[in-house]
């Protein structure tokens, strides 16, 4: 019913103003509702789903459903107070850089709603780390929180300067002891003056020397690598090997956005008007999926496998569980669908884990044969 609601009429008055504008709403009143109890309560009664089956303990984490907030919506952590009654079982904050960037020209954000798609101009728009420390400051919080780490968008002679800006990330937030988890955001498609570098890190040796600086920092809780959709398998399984070697990886996040127009899942007319930026949502979907399975084929249980890119419903998400992932992330679905949406596909989840025989969610880890 209230997702009804939302596709009927909530979505088609909110998809009258530009995204930018939308997103910043949403966070203002999500920041509101967070704050009183009252209104915390009310959304958790309307949207949160709870089921045994969707509990799990990953790396040390207790995760009361798989469903969580990728990095790319919560930059400054407007959402923590509000999140958990909405019904994720885990929230990404960010991606945060070392030093504040105010983001690419505007429009930072479009819609392809033929394509089921977003588009995503940001270049890691971030009020700077420490400033998003400040905000956190001791917050209680419900579920796992995460900070995603991405290099600052600005010149780099170097990829020694980049790592040194990453590693100096890292360093300050290590000294909190908010986050459970941390992502190494090194895929964003949209960073200025890394054409020029001479190692980048989508290869081995760059991706070598960014973990091995990060490997003398004392990374004391558990590490995911947002990776690139675009690569091919064979030179993702080269980079996954790479990490391999550092204990203090603890697994993937298979994947960023996608940057080829050429996609097929893309509505024509849609990406030949679209502008500057790339595309989240249903056509990553399928490339996703198929990384995600062959990560898991290769390395099983020596990775945790968080899936990402076009989980609309409890089947998308049960496509990537059965593909080897253990958690699943998401924006453009609760975009789409309403924030509803996600108390929806725990429920559905819930359904197709019962369905198949399996009491816990952790049954079906890559239960495709
Ligand atoms: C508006 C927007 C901003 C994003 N910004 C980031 C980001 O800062 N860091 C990151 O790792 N991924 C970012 N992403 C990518 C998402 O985390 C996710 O990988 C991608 O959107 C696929 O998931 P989805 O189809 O559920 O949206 C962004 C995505 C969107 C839609």
């Amino acid at each position: 019913m209230i997702r009804l609601i939302y596709k009927k009429i909530i979505k088609p008055i909110l998809f009258l103003f530009p995204a930018d504008d939308v997103h910043t709403y949403f966070l203002k009143k999500g920041s509101l509702l967070g704050r009183f109890n009252f209104s915390k309560s009310l959304v958790k009664k309307f949207f949160l789903h709870k089921n045994e089956s969707l509990e799990e303990n990953v790396v040390g984490i207790d995760f009361t459903n798989p469903i969580g907030l990728a990095a790319g919506f919560d930059y400054d952590a407007d959402l923590i107070d509000i999140l958990p009654s909405v019904g994720f079982g885990f929230h990404t904050i960010g991606t945060v850089t070392y030093l504040p960037y105010a983001g690419n020209p505007k429009p930072m954000l479009g819609r392809l709603p033929q394509s089921k798609s977003l588009l995503v101009n940001k270049g890691f728009k971030s009020m700077g780390l420490l400033s998003v420390l400040k905000k956190i400051n001791k917050r209680r919080k419900e579920i796992p929180l995460g900070l995603s780490i991405g290099s600052t968008n600005q010149p780099y002679k170097k990829i020694e300067e980049m790592i040194d800006d990453i590693c100096a990330s890292f360093q300050m937030a290590l000294r909190e002891d908010y986050f459970d988890y941390f992502e190494l955001n090194i895929s964003c498609p949209n960073l200025i003056n890394v054409e020029n570098l001479k190692d980048k890190f989508d290869e081995p040796i760059g991706l070598g020397m960014l973990l091995n600086k990060l490997s003398y920092l004392g990374i004391n809780r558990p590490l995911f690598i947002k990776m690139y959709l675009e690569k091919s398998e064979e030179s993702t399984l080269k980079l996954c090997e790479v990490a391999n070697t550092y204990k203090f990886v603890s697994g993937f996040i298979f994947s960023n956005l996608v940057k080829d127009r050429s996609n097929p899942a893309f509505d024509k007319e849609e990406i030949e008007n679209a502008g500057r930026g790339n595309f989240s949502g249903k056509p990553t979907e399928k490339i996703t999926n198929n990384l995600i399975s062959a990560v898991y084929k290769k390395y099983k249980d020596r990775f945790v496998i968080i899936g990402c890119g076009g989980v609309f419903t409890g089947a998308d998400a049960y496509e990537k569980i059965k593909r080897g992932a253990t958690l699943i992330q998401m924006i453009t679905g609760m975009i789409y669908e309403g924030p509803s949406q996600i108390g929806n596909i725990n429920k559905e989840l819930a359904t197709l884990l019962k369905k198949d025989g399996y009491k816990n969610i952790k049954e079906a880890v890559g239960s495709y044969k």
